[in-house]
């Protein structure tokens, strides 16, 4: 080979790796920038949409969302879990109620984002911000685009994408590497923290409060954090878990027995509509302040100290599979009933 195509080849090369720079420069410039403004726009939207749900009459009851109307909802099917024709469920209870009523697809696949977005406005009344952002986040965490894309309900499980450890409905991933099903026996123990006075539709029945669901997310943090080796949980995943928990009350206002059958049949009780009736849905304005109340109210640190100290918190004990009905064996040590 001459050395003036040796040249012209190295020549070649260079451009190429210099025009690819460019490219790469410029896509993270332009995803960057339509990033922050994706993010200021939603801010201005909720803020917007916060005060008009100030200003303005709530729905009526039997009237919140077009989807269940009057608390009428489509069948419930549970889903099918034989090996050839499995369907997808995830670890999000809400996404797995709305396939189980074929809301979603049945089969949890190839739902779009676009489709999420709509089916959760109309069935839980979440504000137009929330019913955008949420799907629009997972699509850029499975690397997908919101606008054109689909997922199956189970891509969703991705470990530390959305889903996290130390799950109030979940075993960790560690433990249980199908995140489709319910824990009963953790969703038993965070009912057993209820502590709020009950409502006028079941008066016997103690509701879920915010501090409730701090003190039951404080502990799962500590049994969990003690017992999976490969525990860890972001600021970012202690955000959603908060979240995650804080639908509990917008949604439910904390009622045990609908909360008993979404959680643990997901499914949604014959007459259930949800709780919040805003005018333009729950904003994000709205949500964070109860978001924020239940992160701020955990309080893991002292239990965790109790714990380097060599002394189990008193309001903790050991369970096993055999005394929790067939949970697993090593998904923690945990309180069988709420602090007196
Ligand atoms: C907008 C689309 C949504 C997505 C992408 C989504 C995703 C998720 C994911 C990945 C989890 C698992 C987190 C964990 O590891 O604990 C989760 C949990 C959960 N989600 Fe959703 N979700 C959505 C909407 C909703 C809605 C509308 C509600 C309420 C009505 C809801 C209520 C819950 C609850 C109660 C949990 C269980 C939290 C726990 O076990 O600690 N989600 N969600």
């Amino acid at each position: 080979m001459s050395s003036s195509s040796v040249r012209v080849r190295a020549a070649d090369s260079t451009s190429f790796l210099v025009l690819n720079a460019c490219t790469r420069l410029l896509g993270a410039v332009y995803s960057n920038i339509s990033t922050v403004l994706i993010y200021a726009f939603i801010f201005v939207w909720d803020l917007v949409l916060a005060i008009l749900n100030l200003v303005l009459p709530d729905k009526r009851v039997g009237e919140v969302v077009p989807l269940g109307r009057g608390g009428i909802w489509p069948a419930y099917q549970p889903p099918r879990l034989d090996q050839e024709k499995s369907d997808s469920r995830c670890s999000c209870p809400a996404l797995n109620t709305l396939a189980n009523h074929g809301l979603l697809p049945r089969d949890g696949r190839r739902i779009t984002f676009k489709q999420l977005s709509t089916v959760i406005r109309h069935s839980f009344n979440f504000g137009p911000t929330f019913c955008f952002f949420v799907p629009w986040f997972a699509a850029n965490i499975l690397g997908r685009s919101y606008w054109s894309d689909s997922f199956d309900l189970s891509d969703l499980d991705v470990h530390n994408g959305i889903e996290h450890d130390a799950s109030l409905t979940r075993d960790d991933t560690y433990h249980s590497p199908n995140q489709g099903r319910p824990a009963a026996h953790l969703i038993e123990f965070l009912f057993s923290h209820a502590s709020g006075a009950p409502n006028s539709e079941f008066p016997s029945a103690p509701t879920l409060t915010a501090s409730d669901l701090s003190e039951t997310l404080g502990k799962r943090r500590v049994n969990a954090r003690a017992k999976n080796s490969q525990f860890s949980l972001s600021t970012f995943h202690k955000m959603f878990a908060s979240s995650n928990a804080a639908t509990m009350v917008h949604m439910f206002g904390g009622s045990l027995p609908d909360l008993r059958t979404f959680l643990l049949e997901e499914r949604l009780p014959l007459g259930w509509e949800t709780k919040c009736r805003r005018r333009f849905g729950l904003t994000f304005a709205e949500f964070n302040g109860t978001v924020l109340k239940i992160e701020m109210g955990i309080h893991e640190n002292h239990d965790v100290m109790m714990w380097r100290l060599g002394k189990t918190p008193k309001n903790i004990e050991t369970r096993t599979a055999s005394s929790d009905g067939g949970g697993p064996a090593d998904s923690g040590a945990f309180a069988t009933k709420k602090d007196s």
